[in-house]
């Protein structure tokens, strides 16, 4: 695996294999890799001749400072799981490698960015939205794979390819999850002990969520999973929401005929997890 710090050096190099006839999978993280991560580059990897992933814990989409501040970050750890998975090219930049000027680009994403966490986390997908245009023409993939923990920041992508006209695939992957059903995350590693041993639970009221679908409206649906935390002082449920699976709308009643997304965002101690569960 080569590891580039340098935009010029990392494009360089990929342009050169594209040159060659290579195709190009890439992968962008923010790093503190686990299994959820690295399914992405195995898929990548396999449909692929180079596997390309990204490490940058970008601070323009942080909207809370301490957040930021505390992300896990350790790139050795995260080069050994690399090699693991037989990443090619590693790029790795500083903040000022990314971004030497003030960011000052304004995405509009229409309605995708009104709801959950667009709504929760202002000016997050806009940052989301830079960095990864930006990674694209670094990395100029032909593929490039998303993981549907973050399920609206896959749409943001989606849209985002379209807006600036992108020659690049999207490739949805499913959400990975610990035996226990917490969908792995990168601030799982935050959770005390007590908190940790907790979490499944967000996992147990969604599966109960979309078993109970059957039986209650949507507006009854919401208030059932609400009441399910209502125990557990815990957790501090910051939205559960049942919206379309394309464009992200809450649903206003179940319609077998339109794909439904359960989403939820919980606050345990000072961790924020979301996790998402498809209902239709
Ligand atoms: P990060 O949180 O590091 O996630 C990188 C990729 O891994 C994302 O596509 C995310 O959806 C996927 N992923 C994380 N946990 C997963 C899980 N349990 N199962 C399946 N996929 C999972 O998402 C970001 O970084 C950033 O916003 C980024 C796109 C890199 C832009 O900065």
């Amino acid at each position: 695996m080569i590891i580039y710090s340098r935009i010029s050096d990392t494009t360089t190099h990929i342009k050169q294999k594209r040159d060659e006839g290579s195709t190009i999978g890439f992968v962008p993280t923010m790093g503190a890799l686990h299994e959820g991560h690295l399914e992405l580059m195995r898929k990548a990897k396999k449909e692929n001749d180079l596997l390309v992933v990204s490490i940058f814990v970008n601070p323009i989409q942080f909207n809370n400072q301490d957040d930021l501040k505390k992300y896990p970050r350790d790139l050795k750890k995260d080069s050994e799981l690399l090699e693991t998975v037989g990443c090619d090219i590693l790029f790795a930049p500083t903040v000022d490698e990314m971004y030497p000027e003030k960011v000052t680009k304004k995405y509009d994403f229409g309605l995708l960015e009104n709801v959950m966490e667009g709504a929760s986390r202002p000016g997050h997908f806009n940052g989301v939205g830079v960095v990864v245009s930006k990674l694209f023409d670094i990395c100029i993939p032909h593929k490039a794979y998303f993981g549907e923990k973050d399920y609206q920041q896959l749409a943001i992508i989606k849209k985002l390819v379209e807006i600036e006209s992108i020659p690049v695939e999207i490739v949805p992957c499913p959400i990975v999850r610990e035996v226990d059903g917490l969908a792995m995350s990168s601030r799982n590693e935050r959770l005390t002990p007590n908190e940790r041993a907790s979490a499944p639970y967000i996992y147990e009221v969604l599966q109960d969520a979309k078993t109970t679908s059957e039986f209650l409206c949507t507006n009854r649906l919401k208030q059932y999973v609400l009441n399910q935390f209502s125990d557990r002082k815990e957790f501090e449920v910051e939205y559960f929401e049942l919206a379309d699976d394309k464009d992200l709308q809450p649903i206003k009643s179940h319609n077998p005929e339109k794909g439904t997304i359960g989403f939820i965002a919980v606050n345990l101690g000072k961790v924020r997890l979301i996790d998402n569960i498809r209902i239709i």
